[in-house]
């Protein structure tokens, strides 16, 4: 069957709960513990339109939503989860790709950031553009890392200052892309690039 992908809403409430048992079974499953989601906290998202579904007719099969820190200058993309039935076939790439675009056109100038210890997770973000990076580089607000107090390694994370744990931190600079798509403009085309570089010269 067609799985459809969309920006969650008020309709798609009645799943929360279903969404909410999942992510609990599969934690259990990975032997991680879990930031506490509510159906309520989920069906919050789906009504703010922050989050993202996969349904295959009526049937549940994916989701994912964004949660913001330090005053919106960070986002998250969180709780991704794939029905047991649906796994293996693609679709946490699509409703990640989904979500990822949801958050760039909600906040555009934000830092996009997870912490997983996932391999999947860890390909899909890559294939975004997230990068690897120390959690220094992430939000410090502590709202965020109380989150990790249900996970199983969450005194490794205070033995060390917040400074570390057994997750990679993986982040999406929109500034590094502008820099990046400059660049490659400029390799692209360096004619045209010189070209304009000596008008701003005479002008200058
Ligand atoms: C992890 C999860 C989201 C993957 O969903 P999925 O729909 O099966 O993933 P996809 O089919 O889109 O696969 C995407 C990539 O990840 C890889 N992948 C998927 N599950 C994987 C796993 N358990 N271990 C390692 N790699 C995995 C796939 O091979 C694929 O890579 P490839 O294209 O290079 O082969 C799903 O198993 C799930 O919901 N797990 C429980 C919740 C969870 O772990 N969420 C992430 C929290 S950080």
């Amino acid at each position: 069957m067609d799985v459809n992908i969309c920006v969650a809403n008020i309709s798609h409430v009645k799943y929360a709960e279903r969404i909410c048992e999942l992510m609990y079974i599969s934690a259990q499953e990975r032997g991680t513990g879990i930031a506490k989601r509510s159906p309520e906290y989920v069906s919050e998202k789906m009504i703010a339109g922050k989050a993202v579904i996969a349904l295959a007719g009526e049937e549940f099969a994916g989701f994912s939503y964004i949660e913001t820190w330090s005053h919106s200058r960070f986002v998250a993309n969180s709780g991704l989860i794939i029905a047991h039935e649906f796994r293996k076939s693609g679709l946490a790439r699509r409703v990640k790709a989904k979500v990822f675009e949801l958050s760039r056109k909600l906040y555009p100038e934000a830092k996009i950031f997870s912490i997983t210890t996932g391999l999947a997770v860890m390909k899909l973000n890559t294939e975004l553009g997230f990068k690897p990076v120390t959690f220094s580089e992430l939000t410090d607000d502590e709202e965020f890392w109380k989150g990790c107090q249900g996970c199983i390694n969450f005194d490794v994370l205070q033995r060390n200052n917040r400074r570390m744990c057994l997750c990679t931190g993986l982040l999406y600079d929109p500034a590094e892309h502008v820099k990046d798509k400059k660049a490659a403009a400029i390799k692209a085309f360096p004619f045209i690039a010189s070209k304009i570089s000596s008008i701003i010269t005479l002008k200058k």
